[in-house]
């Protein structure tokens, strides 16, 4: 399957920590310019720095969080939000404790209970109920995977579980004591909920992305691999290091 293929703007920084702090100008100014915002949020390695960039800027120049409200992309099942390697968890560490957040305007799906359908498509009446998400953040993994939406997830899904790749699998076990702890399914929005977005915000850092991001910008729009579906958006900024950046032609 191809689709429109739209350029995205790229930003190349000389190191992931450049790219941090681009990435939190571009969020602190889009919360400027609409302190009622809809903030979708990622977890990862990828954004740790960009929040703690946040966090100087509501410290030291009064950036106010006290209007938006955010949704996050994906959370583990299996494990509950007091774990520390739930994406809740990780939110609360990283941002959510550090900044004036309004905690009821902030949503993880949740990945607990019997009937996470139920849940998945509480999340997405809540992200339509919220106006849509006005800036998506995404980080990317190496098999292409945004949100954990793995290859195979098509442009039209939506917010639901799904069982994660042992590529995947085997990425996150380096937050986890062992790898027969990471769960072996999560909850995540879909491809069709991210590109509702109105705009959004991919960064990647270091050489491990190099090829993934050479496919989601030049190959072709294919589920196999899912961030090459973002060409059929027509607002999307890479804010990439030079090493991700390494074998795409600007
Ligand atoms: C995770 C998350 C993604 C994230 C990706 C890359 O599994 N579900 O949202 O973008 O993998 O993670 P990292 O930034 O640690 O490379």
């Amino acid at each position: 399957m191809t689709g429109n293929r739209n350029r995205p703007r790229i930003v190349i920084c000389p190191d992931p920590l450049a790219a941090s702090r681009e990435v939190a100008q571009i969020i602190a100014a889009a919360i400027e310019a609409k302190p009622d915002i809809v903030l979708g949020l990622a977890t990862g390695g990828t954004p740790v720095a960009a929040y703690r960039e946040l966090v100087r800027m509501h410290r030291e120049q009064g950036l106010d969080f006290s209007e938006l409200t955010s949704f996050n992309l994906d959370e583990y099942i299996g494990i509950g939000p007091e774990h520390p390697q739930s994406f809740r968890y990780f939110m609360q560490q990283h941002l959510f404790d550090h900044v004036n957040v309004t905690p009821s305007q902030t949503h993880v799906p949740d990945g607990r209970g019997t009937d996470v359908e139920a849940n998945a498509r509480r999340y997405e009446d809540e992200i339509r109920a919220a106006g849509g998400i006005d800036l998506q953040l995404l980080g990317i993994g190496t098999n292409g995977h945004i949100a954990f939406n793995e290859p195979g997830s098509p442009a039209s899904s939506r917010t639901r579980a799904i069982e994660l790749t042992t590529e995947t699998i085997q990425a996150n076990s380096r937050f986890f004591d062992s790898i027969d702890q990471v769960p072996k399914h999560a909850i995540t929005m879909g491809i069709g909920t991210i590109l509702e977005s109105k705009r959004i915000l991919l960064m990647a850092t270091g050489e491990g992305k190099a090829d993934t991001i050479e496919r989601a910008i030049h190959g072709d729009a294919d589920p196999s691999h899912p961030a090459s579906l973002l060409q059929r958006h027509d607002e999307v900024t890479y804010v990439l290091d030079e090493a991700a950046a390494k074998r795409i032609a600007v």
